[in-house]
C-alpha cells in the first residue's frame, strides 16, 4: 500500500496517542526495537525507557517524515519479515502494525520477533483484534456490492485464543492478552471517515474511476452516519488485541 506519510502525520495522530497507553507495559531496559514506527512519535517516547532505541518502518515516506521530525532517532526503512540486525533487544514494541501482516505470515513474524529478543525479552504489541472495524467494513462491502464489486479484507484481526496459540507455538510465555473494544474518534470532523476510507481501503478503490470512488465513499459514510457519527466526529469501531509475551 502507498502511504501518504504527511497526511498520516496530520490526520492519524490518534494512532500514536492511543499507543501511549501501551508504553506502560514497557519496562526500563537497555534496548528496544519499534516495529512499524511510522512517523516516530512513539519511538521518541520509548527513548525514556532505554538507552538504545531503534525504529524500523517499511515505508520510505514514513521514515523520511520521522527523520525530519526527530533527526537524532535511529530509524531505518525495513520490513520486519526480512529484517536482519546484529543487536538483540530487551523489548520488541509495536503499535497498530501486526494487523497489516497476513494470517499466513504471522508465524514468520513471531519467529522473527523471537529471534530479535534477548532471552526473557518481551514482545509488547497492540493491533486490531477480532471484530475490528466490522461496522465500517460491512457498510463498505454492502456499497461495493451495489456496483457488483467484490472485496476481500486486507487485514488480519485475530481472536485472542488463536493468537495465544500462535504465540505459544513460537516459544512465548503469555504475560497479558487483552481483547477490548476501543471506540476511536477520528480526526478532522466530517472529513475523518472519508479520508480514512480513501487511505485504508485504497486497495479496493484504486482500480475504479475517481468519480466512482468518491460516490462509494459518500454512500458508505451515509450508511454509517446513524451508527458512528456522534455529532462532531466519526467514532471508528476499533477492537484491540494487546499482547505482552516473554521469550522462553
Ligand atoms: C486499525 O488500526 O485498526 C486499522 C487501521 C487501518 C486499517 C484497518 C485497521
Amino acid at each position: 500500500m502507498h502511504w501518504d506519510a504527511e497526511g498520516y502525520r496530520k490526520n492519524q495522530q490518534f494512532v500514536a496517542k492511543y499507543g501511549t497507553a501501551l508504553l506502560e507495559d514497557v519496562p526500563e531496559c537497555d534496548a528496544i526495537l519499534d516495529v512499524g514506527c511510522g512517523t516516530g512519535v512513539l519511538t521518541k517516547q520509548l527513548c525514556r525507557k532505554a538507552t538504545f532505541v531503534r525504529g524500523i518502518d517499511q515505508s520510505a515516506a514514513m521514515v523520511r517524515v520521522a527523520k525530519s521530525q526527530f533527526p537524532n532517532l535511529d530509524i531505518t526503512v525495513g520490513d520486519i519479515l526480512q529484517y536482519h540486525d546484529a543487536h538483540r533487544y530487551d523489548v520488541v514494541f509495536s503499535n497498530a502494525v501486526f494487523h497489516w501482516i497476513s494470517r499466513r505470515q504471522q508465524g514468520q513474524l513471531l519467529a522473527k520477533v523471537h529471534q530479535l529478543l534477548k532471552q526473557q525479552g518481551l514482545l509488547v504489541a497492540e493491533f486490531g483484534g477480532a471484530y475490528n472495524i466490522d461496522q465500517i467494513y460491512q457498510a463498505f462491502v454492502s456499497v461495493l456490492k451495489t456496483y457488483a464489486i467484490k472485496s476481500k479484507l486486507h487485514f488480519y484481526f485475530p481472536d485472542p485464543r488463536t493468537y495465544q496459540k500462535l504465540l505459544i507455538q513460537q516459544g512465548f510465555l503469555i504475560k497479558k492478552l487483552n481483547h477490548y473494544y476501543r471506540p476511536t474518534p477520528l480526526e478532522n470532523g466530517y472529513h475523518g471517515l472519508p479520508s480514512w476510507l480513501a487511505q485504508f481501503f485504497e486497495a479496493d478503490l484504486v482500480q475504479l474511476p475517481e468519480a466512482q470512488q468518491t460516490e462509494i465513499i459518500q454512500k458508505t459514510c451515509d450508511k454509517l452516519m446513524p451508527k458512528l457519527w456522534d455529532g462532531t466526529s466519526w467514532v471508528a469501531d476499533y477492537w484491540r488485541l494487546q499482547v505482552v509475551a516473554q521469550k522462553k
